[in-house]
């Protein structure tokens, strides 16, 4: 386990932040971004977006924590085709420049939601981890928690470790599995901190029970140095 506030003095400046990154694309990482946008009192930021604009992640988050547009930081690219955005940026004659994605500064916390899986391209010379890896900053992973999720989860906790990128945990969304859990904590050797169950309904109230049920202000307060205000 690792506490990225005591051991990269460089992430200082942007202590406050995290970055959530998944397996998959619609693995969960938009729905774990509310429930720690909301539970941080943090600012939400989807630097790129690919897929319907009108259904943006940026929204999702708004629509479901009814949040003030001030608490959303735009995207700074945003793309129409749901593909890669490596393909989507190609599409519209664009491409992303990584000197762009510079980490906004705020005074509170920033929950950074990355684009689909870890190894997505961002552009033809630049993998999503490559730039997880030069922001510098801590990451939750999302993970499913049923099926499939041995695998792809201990794959990315290997690509996330290999480029000495601090993990805080992962979080195992869907139906809570018996064995799961325990499995990639035992071969990843990085804690499980929360296992969020497919919700009947996504709002603030659900997501606010599941925080408290999880304890999870006692995990970030842990890791992170946030002052949550609540
Ligand atoms: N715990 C959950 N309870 C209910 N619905 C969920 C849950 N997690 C994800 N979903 C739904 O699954 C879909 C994919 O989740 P999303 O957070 O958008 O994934 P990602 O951001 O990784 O692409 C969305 O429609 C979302 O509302
Ligand atoms: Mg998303």
């Amino acid at each position: 386990m690792v506490n990225p506030a005591s051991s990269n003095p460089e992430m200082n400046s942007h202590q406050q932040s995290i970055i959530v990154c998944g397996t998959d694309t619609d693995i969960g990482k938009t729905v774990v971004s509310a429930l720690l946008v909301q539970g941080l009192n943090a600012f939400y930021w989807k630097p790129i977006q690919s897929g319907l604009l009108d259904d943006s992640d940026s929204n999702t988050v708004s629509k479901i924590l009814n949040l003030p547009q001030e608490r959303i930081i735009s995207e700074l690219y945003k793309f129409k085709t749901p593909v890669s955005p490596h393909w989507a940026a190609e599409k519209e004659k664009k491409w992303i420049d990584p000197n762009s994605l510079k980490l906004p500064i705020r005074n509170q916390p920033l929950i950074i939601e990355t684009a689909g899986g870890l190894m997505v391209p961002i552009n033809r010379d630049l993998l999503q981890i490559n730039l997880i890896q030069k922001w510098n900053l801590p990451v939750v992973l999302v993970a499913k928690s049923g099926l499939g999720t041995l695998n792809h989860t201990l794959l990315s906790l290997e690509a996330l470790k290999k480029r000495e990128i601090p993990i805080l945990g992962i979080i195992l969304n869907g139906e809570i599995h018996q064995d799961n859990p325990k499995t990639l904590e035992q071969f990843g050797k990085i804690p499980i901190i929360a296992q969020l169950p497919r919700l009947k309904e996504l709002s603030s109230k659900t997501l606010q029970k599941q925080w408290d049920q999880q304890s999870l202000k006692i995990t970030f307060q842990k890791y992170v140095k946030i002052e949550i205000n609540q």
